[in-house]
C-alpha cells in the first residue's frame, strides 16, 4: 500500500543535494521490534543506564512534585518508564501519555486500567513536535512533564530549543519537566553502540529502505547500501548513514533517484550533549535546573527542570 505522505517525505529528502531521510520513518512495526532489540545489545548501554537510575529518580521526583499531580509523558508507547514515577503511592492522580501510535496508546490504557486502578489515564494521540492540546487539568494540580529515552538527542539544537519552549507553553506556569539524555562520551564507546557486532543497528537502518519499497512504491536493493555510524565531533553527535556501494539508480513511485558510489543517505543524528550544553539550551527556552541524576561514569543524565 503506497502512502502518498511517505512518498512526499522520501522524495523531499532524497532529491536534495545532500540526501537525507527523517528518523521518524524508522519506527514501523519491524523498526520498533529492531529498536527494542538494540536496547538489549551489549554495546548499547543507553537504555540500561537510564533504567538503572529510574527507581531513585522516580522516588525523588514524585516526592518533589507533591500529591495529586499530573504526569505528562512525551513519546509514551509504553508505561514502563513512567511506572517508576507512578509507583510512589498518592503522588500522581492523572497520567497523560502522548504518542503518535494510537493503537499502542489503547493497549497501554487497557493494561493500566488493571495495574493502576486508581489512576486516571488520558492518552493523547498526537505528534508532540506539533502544537498540542491537553485534556483539561485541575487548576491546583502540580504538573510534571517527562521526556525519557534521550529522544531529545534526535533534534537539531534549534529544534530542541523550540520544543522546550512549546513544552513550557503546553504545561503552563509552575510545571516541571524531567528530561533524560544520553551524554557526550568517548567515540570509542559510541561508535560500537551504533554499529554493533550482531548487525542489528545495520538492519534497523536498512529497514528504512525496506519500508520505502513497501510504502512508497520504491525499488531499493537494501544490501547495496552499507550501514555507517560516524562521530561528528564538532556537532557532538553520532550520525547514521546508508552509503551506496555502487553507482545506481532507484525509483520512488516512478521518480528516479541516482546514487554515486560512496554517496550517503544521512538517516539520523543522535546528539550527545554535555550537561552544560543541554542546560544552556533549556535556559534559552526558559527552564533552569532543579536537580540532576547521573550514573557514576556520567554517561546518562536525568535533568529535572523548573521554570526560570
Ligand atoms: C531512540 C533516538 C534514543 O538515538 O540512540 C538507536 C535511536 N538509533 N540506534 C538513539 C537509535 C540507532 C535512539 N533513540
Amino acid at each position: 500500500m503506497i502512502d502518498p505522505s511517505i512518498v512526499r517525505v522520501a522524495l523531499e529528502g532524497l532529491l536534495a543535494p545532500r540526501k537525507t531521510l527523517p528518523p521518524f520513518l524508522f519506527y514501523d512495526e519491524e523498526g520498533c521490534r529492531l529498536f527494542y532489540e538494540i536496547t538489549a545489545l551489549p554495546e548499547y548501554e543507553l537504555t540500561r543506564t537510564e533504567r538503572g537510575l529510574l527507581p531513585e529518580v522516580g522516588r525523588a521526583v514524585a516526592a518533589e512534585v507533591g500529591p495529586n499531580a499530573v504526569l505528562v509523558e512525551y513519546g509514551a508507547s509504553h508505561e514502563e518508564k513512567a511506572g517508576f514515577l507512578l509507583a510512589t503511592l498518592g503522588a500522581f492522580q492523572r497520567y497523560i501519555p502522548i504518542d503518535v501510535a494510537a493503537p499502542a496508546l489503547r493497549q497501554l490504557q487497557d493494561r493500566m486500567a488493571l495495574s493502576y486502578p486508581g489512576l486516571s489515564v488520558l492518552p493523547v494521540a498526537a505528534d508532540f513536535m506539533l502544537d498540542l492540546v491537553l485534556p483539561p487539568m485541575p487548576a491546583e494540580a502540580p504538573i510534571l512533564g517527562f521526556f525519557p529515552g534521550s529522544t531529545i538527542g534526535n533534534l537539531e539544537p534549534h529544534a530542541a530549543r523550540d520544543f522546550l519552549v512549546r513544552v513550557r507553553a503546553t504545561l503552563g506556569p509552575g510545571a516541571r519537566f524531567l528530561v533524560g539524555a544520553d551524554l557526550r562520551k568517548s567515540p570509542a564507546l559510541l561508535i560500537p553502540a551504533y554499529d554493533d557486532a550482531a548487525g542489528v543497528t545495520a538492519a534497523f537502518n536498512r529497514n528504512l529502505l525496506v519500508r520505502l519499497n513497501r510504502e512508497a512504491g520504491a525499488d531499493f536493493d537494501p544490501l547495496s547500501f552499507r550501514h555507517e555510524a560516524r562521530w561528528n565531533d564538532s556537532e557532538s553527535r553520532i550520525e547514521m548513514h546508508l552509503v551506496s556501494r555502487r553507482d545506481q539508480t532507484a525509483t520512488i513511485d516512478g521518480t528516479p533517484i541516482h546514487f554515486a558510489e560512496g554517496e550517503s543517505i544521512h538517516t539520523e543524528n543522535s546528539y550527545k550533549h554535555t550537561p552544560q550544553r543541554l542546560l544552556a539550551l533549556a535556559r534559552q527556552a526558559g527552564w533552569i535546573e532543579r536537580r540532576r541524576w547521573m550514573d557514576p561514569a556520567e554517561r546518562f543524565g536525568h535533568f529535572l527542570l523548573e521554570q526560570g
